[in-house]
């Protein structure tokens, strides 16, 4: 049992954002911090760190605690397990008292997996460096591959003999229990009751868990032998949930947090060779298409994944389709594409280094535009296969999650390949509608449906809510800023002036487009102007009916602020605190005018007929797209295809 003293010295230790940041990604927020649920799927972030608290609270899976408990929930560890990791994190040496039998009994079994796990790692790893079997064969293995000693150690790569039971008998002197090495999947047992290693005459490749733990081995042959698998994977157990792990997680997830993204590459090798070329924010699938659980993962360090591939043309297409799947993960989509036939393993022996990185700087490509780009090279001449090609864009852009990101691809898409938006937008119904359909029928409990027309049309009718022209884009931000406005607008920032003096200082030239809209944004400023109580409740009453009553929707009970917590922007439900949500409304609301903006300027670079006046209108476009790419970043959660290839449509106006 670990002492009083020792837990009160760790208690003291712990910074929670440190403590936190190790597994998800947090963002600062006012005084707070705030992050995607780790435990839950979620789009928007609910989930805030108190520092000065010392507390989490996750408003989407109503988990919350100190530190202890978020490490004990994040990693599945008891109490004295999170109390280990953490004194190990901090330095902090444990003093033990003396542990009661009954206890010392109850040990998990999970515990005894992990300690197993660690035992055979050391195992193959001291047979690397100290057998003559592992330093001839296994080193000089690695060596000729080109990994340091520094990788090797960060990776704990190792070495199994090539005996039949060099490992157990080793493992059963130490007391490990038999049982135990067949349930880690160490050894194998026949049918007949013998056992022999799982792993033999092969190097060692450690999966490790988020803090670091072993939890699997691959196991990669050094011939060319036919018969025989390239690895050998340790089995599920306890611990082991392939489809919840991504290869070389533990290394790279502080790189990945302080790139904001993550290179996703096939295999082991991949991995380490990145590594090599100073790269390392970098995870491996392991060979398999991405799982559910793995693009969770990646969403709790970023939202940003670089997809490497290697560059044969029908591997291109069948890996094309698989990354739908990540878009729908709500993960922003770049690849790189890699010479012919190569992966980054051999390109960087090849090339070296930093012929690799500068490579891969200047072919990431943002994944929508890059399948369009791919597919108007061979389509463009052919109206057939630019409709197939459109369709299949446009199944893409339907995963993503976000209306606004969509929309946002829409109109990029809309631009390059020259189809009116409008075109488009009827084509997306339709691939929601077919797949709603088919949901249904795969769905054999569903009730049949009982009027085939009504919710048909029901459905194109939320179905057209799904995408938004610009125009409702911008009517939706409007929205937003009103609620903000009339919930907040009479507290005080930190600044100490009032929340409504900032809104409408940075919306000062805006011409609202809903004509309520504008009403309310008048009403708010005479009333402030003759010394009226703006409070919600004041508020409603200087407002025609009609519009009180549309204001009311507004209302909304996460708004509401106790007067004790005012004072200290505490956030409450799953919104921000006053200058969070002022700010983010009037970033949303000048987006949603740029948005607007570019659209109706689109549609004048038509209408133009001379090339001069066309250039001109495409550069206001150009400049447009600048600002709306910046405002975005500062939204900070919204990627948006940017002007990649210099101004694609200028290029093509001048061959006209
Ligand atoms: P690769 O065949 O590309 O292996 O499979 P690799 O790791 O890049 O090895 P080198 O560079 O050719 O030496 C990619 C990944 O697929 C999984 C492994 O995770 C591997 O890293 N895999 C492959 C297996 O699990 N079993 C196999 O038999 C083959
Ligand atoms: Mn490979």
């Amino acid at each position: 049992m670990i002492s009083r003293n020792t837990i009160d010295e760790i208690k003291s230790r712990i910074d929670i954002v440190d403590v936190i940041s190790d597994f998800i990604n947090v963002k600062r927020s006012g005084q707070n911090y705030k992050a995607l649920s780790p435990f839950t799927n979620e789009k928007t972030a609910s989930f805030y760190v108190v520092p000065n608290k010392g507390i989490f609270k996750d408003f989407s899976s109503g988990k919350g605690g100190d530190a202890i408990t978020f490490v004990m929930e994040h990693e599945g560890m008891s109490y004295t397990e999170a109390l280990r990791y953490l004194a190990k994190k901090y330095g902090v040496e444990i003093k033990e008292e003396l542990t009661p039998e009954k206890d010392q009994a109850a040990q998990s079994e999970r515990d005894s997996l992990y300690i197993v796990m660690n035992y055979a790692k050391d195992y193959y790893k001291d047979l690397l460096h100290k057998s003559d079997e592992g330093q001839s064969i296994g080193l000089t293995y690695f060596r000729e591959r080109g990994f340091t000693d520094r990788d090797i150690e960060k990776f704990e790569l190792g070495y199994a003999l090539n005996e039949w039971n060099g490992f157990e008998k080793t493992a059963l002197k130490a007391g490990y229990s038999p049982e135990i090495l067949e349930k880690a999947g160490l050894i194998v047992k026949r049918e007949n009751g013998n056992t022999y290693d799982r792993f033999r005459g092969r190097v060692i490749f450690p999966v490790h868990n988020l803090s670091g733990k072993v939890i699997a081995f691959g196991a990669r042959m050094l011939g060319k032998e036919k018969d025989q698998p390239k690895y050998i994977n340790s089995p599920e157990t306890d611990i082991y949930h392939k489809s919840n792990v991504l290869y070389g997680m533990f290394q790279a997830k502080n790189e990945i947090r302080k790139h904001e993204f993550c290179y996703l590459v096939e295999g082991y090798t991949d991995v380490i060779s990145l590594h090599q070329s100073g790269i390392q924010n970098v995870v491996a699938s392991s060979g398999t298409a991405l799982t559910e659980e793995q693009i969770k993962l990646m969403r709790r360090f970023t939202e940003n994944v670089t997809v490497l591939f290697d560059g044969d043309a029908a591997g291109i297409k069948a890996a094309l389709r698989g990354i739908d799947l990540v878009l729908k993960g709500g993960l922003n989509v770049r690849i790189v594409l890699l010479p012919d036939g190569e992966d980054p393993d051999s390109f960087s022996k090849k090339r070296g280094s930093s012929e690799l990185v500068q490579f891969l700087k200047e072919h990431t490509r943002d994944f929508i535009s890059f399948k369009i780009d791919l597919y108007t090279a061979d389509a463009s001449r052919d109206p057939i296969k630019k409709a197939e090609l459109i369709r299949d864009i446009l199944t893409s852009i339907t995963a993503i999650p976000d209306p606004l990101k969509r929309t946002v691809y829409l109109q990029e898409c809309s631009k390059k390949l020259e189809v009116p938006l409008s075109v488009l937008s009827i084509e997306v119904k339709k691939i929601l509608l077919a797949g709603k359909t088919n949901e249904a029928k795969s769905d054999r409990n569903a009730p049949p449906q009982q009027d085939g027309l009504t919710s048909s049309l029901s459905e194109i009718h939320s179905l057209s809510k799904s995408f938004l022209t610009s125009e409702e884009s911008l009517a939706l931000f409007e929205r937003e800023f009103i609620k903000v406005l009339i919930n907040l607008g009479h507290y005080r920032t930190a600044e100490g002036e009032h929340a409504y003096e900032y809104l409408f200082r940075e919306s000062q030239d805006v011409e609202f487009l809903n004509p309520v809209h504008q009403e309310i944004v008048d009403q708010y400023k005479i009333e402030v102007t003759e010394g009226h109580s703006v409070k919600p409740s004041d508020f409603m009453r200087a407002l025609s009916p009609d519009t009180a009553a549309y204001v009311s929707g507004f209302l909304v009970q996460k708004y509401f602020i106790s007067e004790g917590w005012k004072k200290h922007h505490i956030i409450i439900g799953d919104e921000y605190n006053v200058e969070q949500s002022s700010e983010k409304v009037i970033m949303q609301l000048k987006l949603g005018i740029i948005l607007k903006m570019l659209g109706d300027n689109l549609q004048k670079v038509k209408e133009q007929k001379t090339v001069e006046e066309q250039n001109e209108m495409l550069e206001i476009q150009a400049t447009l797209d600048g600002y709306k790419n910046d405002i975005a970043r500062g939204l900070g959660r919204i990627v948006l295809p940017g002007l990649t290839s210099g101004q694609p449509g200028v290029k093509h106006f001048q061959n006209q």
